[in-house]
């Protein structure tokens, strides 16, 4: 089967991150999470694994994969509380990569749209079917002529998993504003890390990206005070290793779950969920 080509060093390539992160947690520890996807989409793709795969046995890196799978399995629990409320929602995946998050909240009668730069969007509809009430939107986020094309008149939930690290703080700022504004009763869901946990990762995890001043970049160290943009915007937030499930699960070791408190505590590792009003 032909395989298809990720381009290195490029913002795209760091969907690469969290789908091998994923896969890794599923064979690692599977009674915490599985991705009946990951591993097959890591095969079709012509990408070189050797580094990731040379890394694998590592504490540091089995700890990586344990936030790539925490992450996912928070955004559910989120996007399946919504859905309680408003079944017919549509889920929206901002900065979708080659996540399947949408599908594994699938209820049958909710709407699902993936939104990526066009390069990514490609990729994924080589390797990824869609399902009929799934929808793909090539577009840069922070072009919002793809919010026309979103319906959110059932109720909607955005998204972000591992996205906003890239954007700059003005960028999330008005790009939530914007949402809020026209998504009365909709929510967004997403990940954050302070400014310790934003410098190591850029540093390490996408060094070749040419990120070197963090400062306009997007972190939250304190969510009461950084995310207070609007009095129509509710905002609350939980630890991201721990706010959601304790982890304790076959295979987690004790060190495994230090190492989650230090990174929700210290790290300010968190996971936001906005109502709109
Ligand atoms: C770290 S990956 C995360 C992918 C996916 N959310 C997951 O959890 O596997 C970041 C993704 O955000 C996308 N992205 C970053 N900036 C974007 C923008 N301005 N517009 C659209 N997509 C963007 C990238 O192309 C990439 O697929």
């Amino acid at each position: 089967m032909e395989k298809i080509k990720i381009e290195k060093n490029t913002v795209q390539e760091t969907l690469i991150i969290p789908l091998y992160g994923r896969k890794m947690c599923s064979e690692r520890f599977p009674e915490l999470y599985t991705d009946i996807f990951a591993e097959r989409l890591c095969e079709r793709l012509d990408y070189d694994f050797s580094e990731l795969e040379k890394k694998k046995k590592s504490f540091f890196y089995e700890f990586g994969a344990l936030e790539a799978a925490m992450r996912q399995l928070d955004i559910i629990w989120e996007i399946k509380e919504y859905l309680k409320e408003y079944p017919k929602a549509t889920i929206v995946n901002l900065g979708c990569g080659l996540d399947e998050t949408g599908k594994a909240c699938d209820n049958g009668l909710c709407q699902i749209v993936n939104i990526d730069f066009p390069d990514v969007i490609s990729v994924r509809e080589q390797l990824i079917c869609k399902h009929e009430r799934e929808r793909n939107i090539a577009c840069d986020l922070n072009d919002y002529s793809w919010m026309d094309r979103v319906d959110g008149s059932k109720g909607v939930i955005f998204f972000a998993a591992g996205v906003f690290y890239y954007f700059k703080k003005d960028e999330v700022k008005s790009l939530v504003l914007e949402l809020s504004k026209r998504y009365s009763g909709g929510c967004l869901v997403f990940d954050s890390g302070g400014k310790l946990a934003l410098k190591l990762m850029l540093s390490t995890v996408v060094k070749n990206m040419g990120i070197d001043d963090v400062s306009g970049y997007f972190y939250v160290n304190n969510p009461a005070k950084d995310l207070h943009w609007s009095k129509n915007i509710k905002v609350s937030s939980k630890g991201y290793m721990l706010g959601y499930y304790d982890m304790k699960s076959p295979g987690i070791h004790f060190l495994h779950r230090l190492l989650a408190r230090m990174a929700d505590r210290l790290m300010k590792m968190s996971v936001h969920k906005m109502l709109f009003k």
